[in-house]
């Protein structure tokens, strides 16, 4: 199985996926395995690809001060932001659980500092993608950088 099948009906799954997202989704698995998820046991793994065309991986990094906890996308988009990029064109976000696992508020809110509305995120899980929807979708009315425009 490729892993980039719609599991979930029309519009749900990768239907009019890009032809990175396979390579995403294996990079996304790989940092998956690297979790550091000894708490939660849930591992996730994410990979954002930049407006360069670079991809960015990241794993959840737990901590024994449980709020200290990082998420996955906070760690992609760390190493996206460390290499120079700064736009996000479209995320990958992998998990082993029975559910899509779709990003906390906080990644929501990470996400839209790099992207705009449309930017399209993929919801995976071992087999592949659960739900595809927009940053839009998920976080309507966002508070963005434009947001802090002032007067001159
Ligand atoms: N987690 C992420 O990595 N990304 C999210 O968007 C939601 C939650 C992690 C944090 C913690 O290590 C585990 O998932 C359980 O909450």
């Amino acid at each position: 199985m490729s892993g980039v099948e719609p599991v979930i009906g029309a519009g749900g799954g990768a239907a009019g996926a890009p032809p990175q997202l396979q390579e995403m989704l294996e990079r996304a698995r790989g940092a998956l395995a690297n979790a550091h998820a000894p708490y939660s046991r849930f591992r996730i793994g994410a990979c954002v690809r930049a407006g360069s065309g670079r991809l960015y991986a990241g794993c959840n990094v737990e901590n024994a001060s449980f709020p200290v906890t990082q998420c996955a996308e906070n760690t992609a988009i760390g190493a996206m932001v460390a290499a120079g990029d700064r736009q996000i064109v479209e995320v990958v976000i992998v998990t082993e659980g029975a559910e899509p696992c779709p990003p906390c508020g906080r990644c929501r809110q990470q996400l839209a500092e790099f992207a705009g509305p449309d930017m399209r995120i993929y919801l995976c899980g071992p087999e592949g993608v659960r739900v595809t929807a927009t940053l839009g979708e998920l976080l309507p009315m966002a508070f963005g950088p434009r947001t802090l425009t002032r007067p001159t």
